[in-house]
């Protein structure tokens, strides 16, 4: 019995607790099971309550030729209450082995979630290591809107990629899936000899084995949600250097995607760019993905390195991922509902570049989005208007169209309200504050009045919350507000 905990609690207390012990083991039991789900609206089951992800240290071994995997995940975790049992989220694979703090632990798994009692109960605030032994052939996971991630071959079956967002990671590694827990990686890849293995942050070792098998092992220095973490397997051209102000690039091309090459050649300068309008760089690596085309049907801010599947069709697609990088990267969504965080920015970042680089202002695609003018902006024709951006209706629709354009649109109705100077100030200051956090909607809007020290209500209550088109002013309210602060 600890005499340090039941001293500290009030005789019904003790007696209660004592009721729950087993035995005469002279152990206290005070853990109860963690929660299976963060209650995201949107996916429930996601993430898993009781704790906090503090590193993962996957060490992963793939063979493109039977698409057969092995993994080994330590994840060091806190307990934020005391647990005796605790899930982690995994699709499919076979466990063959958890263990708790070097001891054997017993698990069992129902859909996806796998549960884990370990031999003795934790502690709250108790560091604890977790380790899983699987294998497997990891899958796709097809999501409400009928998008895949999770574990994609590629299409010549000669490499895979593993991509999450929203919730794929679970068909390639077991852990805390939803975006309110962030934590540090290291993820090691063994490949077969001739391949590459491509993964988050840098990396920090390259070594060949004596059975001529790759390892390559990358370190993600700064949180990461596990969503977007990234492998991807496959023969690739690899690029190495530096931007102007020393961020380190790594970027790798499918072979064979050579217009890939020129399409990624941008980047550095794109990130040059991004520390101008929205303050430092929140990562130490910076770079790309090229997938063979036809992979997947969608490019993803996967962190420090988005991929892409073939080519990115244009700037402007290489522009929205980086752009994530301080927007759903570095500040994440508390939950998928806040959906319009992410992609409202990223979509406003494309407006912005376009603005600096001799296009059409953010202005002229606000007032696109408004008269359905696609020679300005393609997203000008959709259905923008189908829902407002901070409600979606459900899963199916975090990365419909208002989630993108009508999210960019709330931002741009904000400048018009405040001006240049403080809408900048905003967006470098929420970029800043929230740097490596999670935020959500209402943090957003509270936020913006706070720090630019506007009533934008009208703008949350038409643009945000508001259903149906909102009334527009084409012409914005106080473009000179811009020069005076
Ligand atoms: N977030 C990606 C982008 O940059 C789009 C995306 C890819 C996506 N896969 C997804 C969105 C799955 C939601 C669900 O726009
Ligand atoms: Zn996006």
């Amino acid at each position: 019995m600890d005499h340090r905990v039941l001293s500290r609690l009030a005789a019904p207390a003790v007696a209660a607790l004592l009721a729950l012990t087993t035995g005469c083991t002279g152990e206290t039991v005070q853990g109860r099971p963690g929660a299976s789900g963060v209650r995201d609206p949107f996916f429930p089951k996601a993430g898993n309550g009781g704790y906090q992800v503090e590193h993962y240290s996957l060490d992963l071994d793939y063979d493109p030729a039977d698409g057969q995997l092995h993994g080994t995940a330590v994840i060091t975790a806190r307990a934020e209450q005391g647990l005796s049992s605790f899930n982690l989220d995994l699709s499919g694979l076979d466990v063959e082995g958890v263990w708790v703090q070097d001891e054997g632990a017993r698990f069992n798994r129902t859909g996806n979630e796998l549960t884990v009692r370990p031999a003795e109960d934790l502690e709250r605030g108790e560091v604890f290591r977790t380790e899983v032994d699987y294998s497997g052939r990891p899958r796709p996971v097809t999501d409400p809107d009928g998008s895949q991630e999770g574990w994609i071959a590629t299409p010549d079956d000669a490499g895979a990629v593993g991509v999450g967002e929203p919730v794929g990671s679970m068909a390639w590694f077991p852990g805390n899936h939803h975006p309110s827990d962030k934590a540090t990686y290291d993820i090691t890849v063994t490949v077969p000899k001739g391949y590459e293995a491509v993964a988050n942050g840098e990396l920090r070792s390259r070594t060949q084995e004596d059975d001529g098998r790759t390892v390559f092992a990358w370190h993600s220095a700064e949180p990461m949600a596990s969503y977007l973490a990234t492998v991807a397997v496959g023969k690739f051209k690899v690029t190495t250097g530096r931007t102007a102000s020393g961020i380190p690039v790594y970027s790798a091309v499918a072979r064979g995607e050579t217009a890939g090459e020129a399409a990624i050649a941008r980047l550095p300068e794109m990130v040059e760019w991004g520390i101008g309008r929205f303050g430092p760089y929140p990562f130490s690596a910076t770079g790309a993905t090229v997938l063979p085309a036809g992979t997947l049907r969608y490019a993803l801010e996967t962190q420090t390195r988005p991929v892409f599947s073939g080519a990115p069709g244009s700037a402007e697609l290489v522009l929205h991922e980086l752009a994530h990088q301080w927007f759903g990267d570095s500040v994440s969504p508390k939950s998928w509902k806040d959906m319009w965080l992410n992609e409202g920015f990223a979509t406003y970042a494309e407006w912005l570049w376009s603005e600096d680089h001799g296009g059409p202002s953010a202005q002229q695609h606000f007032d696109a989005y408004l008269d359905g003018d696609t020679e300005v902006d393609a997203g000008a024709g959709s259905d923008w208007d189908a829902f407002p951006p901070a409600a979606p209706p459900g899963p199916k629709e975090i990365s419909a169209s208002p989630v993108y354009g009508r999210g960019a649109m709330v931002l741009q109705r904000v400048r018009q309200e405040v001006g240049d100077e403080k809408f900048f100030a905003l967006v470098r200051g929420w970029a800043a504050d929230h740097r490596h956090g999670n935020a959500s909607t209402a943090d957003f809007t509270a936020y913006a009045q706070q720090k630019t020290g506007h009533d934008l209500r009208e703008v949350w209550d038409e643009w945000l919350y508001g259903k149906g088109r909102p009334k527009a002013p084409k012409t914005p309210k106080a473009p000179e507000a811009s020069t005076t602060p």
